[in-house]
């Protein structure tokens, strides 16, 4: 009996025999497309970034989560290889799409990257092929807008040619217990062969797949795991407001309420929501429910509240000064740590960003001093990393902790400072109960 081409590709997804490709080779991809090549599959990263490709065809990361030492063999043994040039394609049989989903100015989904890659991969589509789209989106995506360009200049049949499928990307940046590998991977198909065939595909190399009946049903899972984490972070941000009115010690309240065994989990305050998708992901949803004459009221909540952080941080520098007798305007703030979460560089949505620039039309002298890193650009100034990070630390009117990177030796910084405002207790402890800490 003769096979179909689901049989045909499933088998050689088995084998290990196709040609995988990774487009947009970031922070998502770097990591997918190593895991790929580490479970025995030959692996093209395509990016328009030309930097991004030579560095990989040297072997070279760009990203913390992998090392030299895991790229560099890869590429040597053949398994990996970098290029910009989509015609690759026509040697791959499966596509996995990495590509940003950023916001537009007005607030608005920027799918442009997704619909480029798309345009980009459709004249090199061929039968015996599953395409899977990663980057976070709204439900819908998939369905109406990726696969009507596929077929479109493809002229193949979804389902019978070829599989197209969502799977979610669930990787938290500077995370080792959970990485590509051992995070569960939700994956949704156009059609029930594409769930089946995609998820052949990933279950080759990463250790559990957890298909799902749609497209969409995929996709609302990264929207609701994303939503849930933005609004209780906005409830949090929230009880810290109410927690500063009422002179009770947030941080006091939160380690005695996660005593309790069961109902309630551990979310802290800080400075405003940061990275490339939990400030985002939940805006693409309330607006496609716009569309649909609905409005998300939980995520416009939680955003305006977490928008505010920074702007409230601002305020609790200015009252500590203002207790020193000093105004904001002349003194000399550092701000101890940028990168949007602990232990990884990635700047990206920053509260830090907002923190700097409110300092600074206040007309407060600014330097920052980050372990990962180096200069921050925003669109009206930038800003090096200090290089003697005690050296400033000693002459600040006040330090302003925003991310707590692990490396730092907070006891030491506590020591030689005049003041500190502690937006993440990171120095625990020492920090409650000591006149010249502010906490949130
Ligand atoms: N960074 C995270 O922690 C994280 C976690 C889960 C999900 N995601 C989602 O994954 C997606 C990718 O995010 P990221 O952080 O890896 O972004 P990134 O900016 O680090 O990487 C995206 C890459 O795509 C490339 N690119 C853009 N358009 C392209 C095109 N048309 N053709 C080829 N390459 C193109 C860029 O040059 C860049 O290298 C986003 O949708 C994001 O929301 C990110």
């Amino acid at each position: 009996m003769e096979t179909t081409i689901k049989e045909q590709l499933i088998q050689k997804l088995k084998e290990k025999s196709t040609k995988v490709a990774v487009i947009g080779i970031g922070y998502v991809g770097l990591p997918l497309l190593v895991t790929f090549a580490e479970a025995g599959f030959h692996v093209v990263g395509i990016d328009s970034d030309q930097r991004k490709v030579d560095m990989v065809n040297r072997g070279e990361s760009y990203i913390l989560d992998i090392t030299d030492q895991q790229l560099a063999p890869l590429v040597k043994k053949g398994f990996v290889s970098a290029t910009t040039d989509f015609s690759v394609l026509r040697e791959a049989q499966a596509i996995s799409i990495c590509v940003p989903t950023p916001l537009r100015k007005t607030g608005d989904p920027d799918l442009s990257f997704i619909v480029s890659a798309t345009e980009s991969i459709a004249p090199h589509l061929h039968q015996n092929m599953v395409v899977v789209l990663e980057s976070s989106t709204y439900p819908g995506t998939t369905r109406e807008l990726v696969l009507p360009r596929l077929i479109e200049l493809s002229q193949l049949e979804i389902g019978r040619d070829f599989f197209l499928a969502f799977s979610p990307e669930r990787v938290d940046p500077g995370r080792t217990d959970f990485t590509t590998y051992n995070t569960p991977k939700v994956i949704g198909g156009i059609t029930t062969d594409c769930t089946e065939v995609a998820g052949t595909f990933y279950s080759m190399a990463l250790k559990t797949v957890v298909p799902v009946s749609s497209a969409e049903v995929a996709e609302m899972a990264k929207l609701l795991e994303n939503t849930f984490r933005m609004i209780n972070i906005g409830l949090v941000n929230e009880m810290a407001l109410m927690c500063d009115r009422l002179g009770v010690d947030v941080w006091e309240v939160i380690d005695a309420a996660a005593t309790k065994p069961f109902g309630f989990m551990k979310f802290t305050p800080g400075p405003g929501l940061g990275g490339h998708c939990i400030p985002i992901d939940p805006l693409y949803l309330s607006w496609k429910l716009r569309a649909l004459n609905y409005t998300a009221r939980f995520i416009e909540l939680a955003s305006e509240i977490n928008t505010q952080m920074p702007r409230f941080v601002v305020g609790k520098v200015q009252d500590a000064l203002n207790n020193d007798k000093k105004p904001l305007k002349g003194s000399h703030i550092l701000i101890l740590g940028v990168a949007y979460k602990p232990d990884i560089d990635d700047m990206r949505e920053s509260p830090a960003l907002d923190v700097i620039h409110l300092l600074k039309q206040k007309g407060a002298k600014v330097e920052f001093h980050d372990a990962y890193v180096p200069v921050i650009a925003h669109d009206e100034w930038s800003l090096n990393c200090v290089s003697d990070l005690m050296a400033e630390v000693a002459i600040a009117d006040a330090v302003v902790i925003i991310t707590n990177h692990k490396v730092y030796d907070y006891q030491a910084i506590l020591s030689a400072s005049k003041l500190i405002i502690d937006t993440r207790n990171a120095l625990g402890p020492a920090g409650r109960d000591n006149p010249k800490v502010i906490r949130l």
